[in-house]
């Protein structure tokens, strides 16, 4: 039986292209959509005509219990989770002197609290089978921080943070955790940025365009293949150059 993927914000443009990675790579993926089931309708639609057979559970990855009701769903209809890829997540751009207290909470429960609430539930089974693959997406605004982004950055670096720490505690068992940290993708997120701004940005990308979520997809496929069983604990840069650490 083919291993289990679940993809969380597996809707949105990176989570659309890892989705369909992983799936062409033989595993069962499941995907979660916040709550708009017209959109998730469309989706799994869209993505049945392109052969494709995604299950989505509803679920907000910035709530503890409704990530635990998801995953109960999935184990009882579906089966054990095997790659868990913390996919899902938000920007609120505002300076710090104009930032609301919502805006701050919003991105630091959904970017960052996340990762505990979608990983608590779904550990034990992969500590018990001794394998498995945990893929935390975070942000290049993370490693180097960006004007506007006070709340992003911190939750993105937060979430190397979780994967060193949590890799420690599961290495021994089979359970890989990395960060992938990508640079400026082509998806909505970065669409929403004003035009002069992005310009400015992708100017400065050494290779002189955006990333494409395909990109990010091979590489979240690559982490969670049998060749990558030495890599854990890793933050892995995908930005064009942007930023060299
Ligand atoms: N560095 C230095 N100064 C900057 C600046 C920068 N990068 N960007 C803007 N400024 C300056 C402006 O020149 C302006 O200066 P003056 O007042 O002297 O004219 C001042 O800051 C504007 O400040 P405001 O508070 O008025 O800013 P604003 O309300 O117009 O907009 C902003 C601020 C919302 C942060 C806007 O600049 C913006 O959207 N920036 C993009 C932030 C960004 O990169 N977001 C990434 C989203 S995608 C993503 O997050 C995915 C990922 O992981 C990569
Ligand atoms: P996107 O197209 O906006 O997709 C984001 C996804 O997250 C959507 O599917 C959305 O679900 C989901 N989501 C948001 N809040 C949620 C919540 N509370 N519960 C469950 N799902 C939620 O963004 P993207 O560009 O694909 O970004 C995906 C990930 O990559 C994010 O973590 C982002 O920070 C990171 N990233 C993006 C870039 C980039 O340049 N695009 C660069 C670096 C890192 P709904 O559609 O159901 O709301």
């Amino acid at each position: 039986m083919s291993k289990i993927a679940l993809v969380t914000g597996g809707m949105g443009g990176i989570g659309t292209a890892i989705c369909k990675t992983l799936s062409n790579s033989g595993y069962q993926v499941i995907t979660t959509y916040l709550g708009n089931e017209e959109k998730a309708k469309n989706w799994l639609y869209q993505t049945s005509n392109e052969g494709f057979s995604f299950k989505a559970f509803k679920c907000d990855v910035a709530d503890f219990d409704s990530c635990g009701e998801a995953v109960t769903q999935i184990k009882t209809e579906i089966g054990n989770i095997s790659i868990l890829v913390n996919n899902a997540g938000i920007t609120r751009d505002a300076t710090l002197r104009k930032m609301t207290k919502e805006s701050w909470s919003e991105v630091l429960r959904t970017n960052l609290d996340s990762l505990f609430n979608m990983t608590k539930h779904v550990l034990d089974e992969m500590l018990e089978q001794s394998w498995g693959r945990i893929i935390n997406i975070s942000s290049i605004n993370g490693q180097k921080g960006q004007f506007g982004q006070s709340n992003y950055s911190a939750a993105k670096a937060g979430v190397h943070g979780f994967t060193m720490a949590v890799a420690q505690e599961t290495a021994k068992k089979g359970v890989t955790v990395n960060t992938v940290a990508p640079g400026y993708i082509a998806t909505n997120m970065v669409m929403a940025v004003p035009e002069d701004v992005r310009n400015k940005i992708i100017s400065g990308i050494p290779v002189g365009r955006l990333g494409r979520a395909e990109e990010i997809a091979a590489l979240v496929d690559f982490l969670a293949s049998e060749h990558a069983s030495f890599i854990t604990g890793s933050e892995i840069a995908i930005n064009g150059g942007q930023h060299m650490m």
